[in-house]
């Protein structure tokens, strides 16, 4: 055994960082000796924050409209395979107030960069579902804006923003998407989405076509910037209509790796078990939760939509009921000794850990 790695592991655990050379390290080849040590100590981190508790929140995937044409994304505009649709506002507002019977307090409205969800559209979305339920948490999703249109949605009651990186690493990038579409500009959304006040989540595909350890290493430097609030990876997925469908996806071992640093590196962020983990391997996000994961994300969107929205290929969850999903996740939870709460569940940065009252259930 590596007894090094070991070592790393345990500082990192007690400084939260390390020199990039040992970050490299751990991104590659570790024993199952040095896995599950790992693992344990983002456990440990994780469990110091947070308890044994897992948060939920209710995703509404609300248009696959996309102006966009990532390489990798199975919702870019040249797919013309993809069948379309976007959820009415009454069908969005539908869609929370079943999940709020289902005792979900935080909604997630993620979209395509769809030119039909003006900013005023937008914000009497977000307005409307604040002004029916106040004891709720609306995250956005919607891509890249001006900092005028984030600014609105803020001011209409949004409090977070989901937006990952992709990648810290601009020529990287620059592989993953066409030329309209840059690092920089990404970036300089989440400066502004901080800025203004919101939750932010940044986050990365693990095995991205051309991706590097020191490209991740770059990701968690970025990161350590940021200091966002949420953090959502998963692995690379190939979808069949897009230019990257001959690559390999990321693997579940580099997923769980990742997962577990982040928690080491920021052990009060809010971390997703995603729905691509659970797409490479049936068990991966109770893998993840066992990483280092406290979040999860069951689907809330219409039974119609869910089909559509896909974003790689052979994504789980589709064909389910809202409540057969939530269900399905708390079993799953349960299952690897945790419970789930729907609170709105906000990051405990700064705040003191003791345990949230028992849920009424
Ligand atoms: N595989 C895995 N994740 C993907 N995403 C988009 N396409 C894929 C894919 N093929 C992720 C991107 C995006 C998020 C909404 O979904 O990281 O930010
Ligand atoms: Fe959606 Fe299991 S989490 S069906």
């Amino acid at each position: 055994m590596n007894s090094t790695r070991l070592e790393q592991i345990e500082r990192l655990a007690r400084e939260r960082d390390l020199p990039d050379a040992a970050f490299a390290a751990l991104l590659t080849g570790l024993t199952p000796e040095e896995e599950a040590a790992l693992y344990a100590a983002a456990r440990a981190a994780c469990e110091r924050c947070y308890g044994q508790d897992v948060y939920l929140r209710g995703l509404i995937e609300f248009t696959n409209y996309c102006k966009n044409d990532c390489y990798y994304c199975g919702i870019r505009r040249s797919n013309a395979a993809a069948q379309r649709y976007r959820l009415s506002e009454t069908e969005i507002l539908d869609c929370c107030a079943q999940g709020y019977a289902l005792g979900f307090r935080t909604f997630v409205l993620q979209g395509g960069e769809d030119g039909f969800f003006t900013d005023a559209r937008i914000c009497r979305i977000v307005s409307g579902i604040r002004g029916r339920y106040p004891d709720c948490a609306v995250t956005l999703s919607v891509g890249e804006r001006p900092r005028a249109s984030y600014q609105a949605f803020f001011d209409a009651g949004a409090e977070r923003y989901l937006l990952r990186q992709e990648t810290a690493d601009a020529a990287h990038y620059a592989r993953l998407h066409p030329p309209e579409l840059s690092s920089e500009n990404r970036k300089r959304c989440l400066w502004d989405l901080k800025e203004i006040g919101y939750q932010v989540g940044c986050g990365l595909m693990v095995g991205s076509p051309g991706q590097t350890e020191q490209h991740i290493i770059a990701d968690l430097r970025f990161m350590q910037a940021l200091q966002p609030h949420m953090i959502g990876i998963g692995p690379f997925i190939p979808h069949r209509d897009t230019p990257f469908r001959d690559f390999p996806a990321g693997t579940l071992a580099d997923t769980l790796h990742l997962l577990a640093i982040l928690r080491l590196m920021f052990p009060d962020v809010l971390l997703p078990a995603t729905t691509a983990l659970g797409t490479i391997h049936p068990r991966g996000r109770e893998l993840g939760i066992q990483a280092g994961a406290n979040v999860v994300m069951p689907n809330l969107s219409p039974a119609q939509a869910r089909g559509k929205y896909l974003l790689y290929d052979g994504k789980i969850c589709t064909g389910d009921e809202a409540a057969a999903c939530r269900d399905c996740l708390e079993r799953r939870i349960a299952s690897v000794g945790r419970r789930v709460r729907v609170s709105r569940g906000d990051c405990r940065r700064g705040r003191s850990t003791a345990p949230e009252p028992e849920p009424r259930r």
